[in-house]
């Protein structure tokens, strides 16, 4: 079989180019490894930049986002007995919205779906070729068969432990990186949010961050080790270890209840350059990742897929291949920025294994300068409200 564009991988990333080529005429497969009730069930991050909610809308994909989405227009950061409001609305003029990856993810399936896209699920990419020849290859495994895809060009949107990064030759790839010392323990939790909006904390024990799904159900994360096994905490000690790191905080009080999921994320800045190699496109958490402490990840998968789209589109819809020679470079410059403001995030509130006492007081200090300054709390609002996409 022939098609256009075919798509490794049916996260935010694949699921959403998939969509914008199918509006444009432009014929696409998805490849996804995992089963469908998989990847809808997938536990992830959950905050939207205004930027990826106004793509979603433009693609026909926010219906549901706009009934069940909390909409934020602050966030709390919580740090030294105190609480200071980062008010991102009146500072950017923009919001945020939470809403879990994977609905986001279950919105695009349905969509593409109903659309005649094809998601071919439990269909396991081996490998990628012919990226410098007349047309790619994507050989995969598919209800026990192996079969051959041929296309104009492969959309490597195959998250960290892909197979499309790897496709690009070692002497060409740089990869770079940083791995952090701590990581985080997420929870969901049948609690309703402490508070309306998400709370930042930086505490003596280490990070801690208060979110939410609904009304109903609290996420919450506390910075452990890296290499720390979820099960050696119990719901007391989460319980108890989230009141430390925010308790005694202009009177907070935290609210519990049942724990229903609990896992360890390790945490890690990546960029892989280049993005591009002859017919293979890295999009999305295949050529980057980020520390969630920014909410940047699913965002910048979906700033990746509008600037590949426009590229693909002004191929197919006027012979126009300069976008594809500037894709890498125009993608990186806000990847880059994103980086930035995640190890920001992340620098300015945990703990570092080794800190010293001057460290944590020097971080205490650049938190109030950040919170006491309108200069301050507009830069982290802009970046956390989320950069324009450009192309
Ligand atoms: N063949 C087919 N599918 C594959 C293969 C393969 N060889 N390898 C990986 N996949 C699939 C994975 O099962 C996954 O569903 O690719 C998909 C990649 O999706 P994501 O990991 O969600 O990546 P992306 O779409 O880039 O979205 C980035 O995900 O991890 C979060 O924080 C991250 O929010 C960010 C978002
Ligand atoms: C989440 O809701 O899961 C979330 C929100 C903000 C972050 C990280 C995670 O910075």
């Amino acid at each position: 079989m022939h098609i256009q564009v075919g798509i490794i991988g049916a996260g935010p990333a694949g699921l959403l180019l998939a969509r914008m080529l199918h509006l444009q005429g432009i014929s696409s497969v998805v490849l996804e490894s995992r089963s469908r009730p998989y990847v809808e069930s997938r536990i992830r991050a959950g905050l939207l930049e205004q930027g990826s909610v106004d793509l979603l809308t433009e693609t026909g994909m926010a219906d549901r986002l706009y009934k069940e989405a909390m909409v934020h227009e602050g966030i709390e950061l919580v740090f030294d007995g105190q609480r200071h409001r980062i008010d991102i609305t009146a500072l950017t003029g923009r919001k945020v919205y939470i809403y879990g990856q994977q609905e986001v993810v279950k919105d695009m399936i349905v969509a593409n779906l109903a659309a005649g896209v094809p998601i071919l699920f439990e269909a396991q990419a081996s490998e990628i070729s012919g990226l410098e020849g007349e047309r790619a290859t994507i050989r995969y495994t598919h209800e026990g068969k192996e079969e051959v895809l041929t296309c104009d060009y492969i959309a490597g949107c195959d998250g960290f432990h892909g197979i499309c990064r790897d496709a690009i030759p070692p002497q060409l790839m740089r990869g770079h990186d940083r791995i952090y010392p701590f990581g985080w323990l997420g929870i969901l939790a049948d609690a309703p949010p402490t508070r309306d909006e998400l709370l930042y904390c930086r505490h003596d024990n280490g990070f801690a961050l208060f979110t939410m799904r609904s009304p109903t159900v609290s996420r919450c994360y506390i910075q452990v080790p890296p290499d720390e096994d979820a099960e050696n905490w119990s719901d007391d000690q989460i319980w108890s270890e989230l009141e430390t790191r925010l308790g005694k905080h202009e009177g907070l009080t935290i609210s519990t209840g049942k724990i229903t999921q609990k896992s360890v994320t390790a945490m890690r800045s990546y960029v892989a350059e280049p993005m591009r190699h002859g017919r293979l496109f890295l999009a999305g958490d295949s050529a980057h990742i980020v520390p969630p402490t920014g909410a940047k990840g699913m965002n910048l998968a979906i700033s990746d897929i509008y600037v590949l789209s426009k590229a693909l589109v002004a191929f197919y819809k006027k012979n126009d291949a300069s976008l594809f020679e500037t894709y890498g470079a125009t993608c990186l410059r806000r990847i880059w920025r994103a980086q930035h403001f995640s190890w920001w995030m992340t620098s300015m509130l945990h703990n570092l294994p080794d800190a010293s006492p001057f460290d944590a007081k020097r971080q205490v200090a650049e938190l109030y300068t950040i919170a006491t300054s309108k200069a301050g709390q507009t830069l982290l609002a802009e970046n956390y409200v989320g950069l324009p996409f450009e192309t």
